[in-house]
């Protein structure tokens, strides 16, 4: 079974796609990953984020066990991270050069621990339109931005990080603008995702709304 999860920044797709990897015993491929990880290496290395040729080289390379490394590092995770991620993410030629990666994730998907699994949570942006159009279900996770920074800013200061409200607000409004209108896939929903808005759902709602889509799909 593969499950797409797609929407912008700090909607609650990674804590719902973890949630129902769990429940439906899925493995989980975070594909926001790929991206952070070139960023990441952009940023280690000093290369400018505009060099767009630098970056694709950066894809070219990156293999799964590499990102995987990359993940503990403590920027990966931070904004600073997320902008370079953002912004790289916006060249064509990265993106395909960093497509097969996460295909093949499907064909032979795993669970942290290398037990192989018998289908994929896939959460991104554009997981259920490119990545993987064939999935089962598709969902399209969204809410209002003023509610998704408050959120993102109470995860940062929930782990000790530094944060100022209106700049994580400007910081997700900017990755909004960013994500809708990049060239060869903009965000959007897959013509059969479900949305499902969580402005005012807890996670809880949020989850069994989608466990009880996906088992009504499963009969
Ligand atoms: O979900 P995230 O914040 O970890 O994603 C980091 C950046 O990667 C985000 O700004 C947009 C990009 N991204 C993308 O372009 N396509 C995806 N499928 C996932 C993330």
């Amino acid at each position: 079974m593969i499950i797409t999860i797609d929407g912008p920044a700090a909607a609650g797709k990674g804590t719902l796609s973890q949630k129902l990897a769990d429940r439906y015993c899925l493995a989980y491929f975070d594909t926001g990953m790929v991206y952070r990880a070139v960023g990441l290496l952009m940023l280690k290395g000093g290369r400018d984020l505009k060099n767009v040729l630098v970056a694709e080289s950066e894809a070219e390379e990156l293999t799964y066990s590499k990102m995987i490394e990359l993940s503990t590092d403590k920027d990966f995770r931070s904004a600073k991270g997320g902008q370079a991620a953002s912004i790289i993410s916006g060249y064509p030629g990265v993106r395909a050069r960093l497509l097969s990666m996460q295909q093949d994730f499907a064909k032979n998907p795993v669970f942290e621990d290398g037990r192989p699994a018998k289908g994929v949570i896939y959460d991104g942006r554009d997981t259920g339109t490119v990545v993987c159009p064939q999935a089962d279900v598709k969902f399209f996770i969204t809410a209002k931005p003023e509610v998704r920074a408050k959120r993102r800013y109470d995860e940062f200061i929930k782990k000790g990080m530094k944060a100022d409200y209106e700049e994580v607000l400007r910081d997700v409004k900017q990755r909004d603008e960013r994500d809708a209108t990049r060239k060869d896939a903009p965000m959007k929903p897959a013509e059969d995702a479900i949305i499902l808005d969580t402005s005012e759902m807890d996670i809880e709602a949020v989850f069994e709304k989608a466990a009880a889509i996906i088992e009504k799909k499963l009969k």
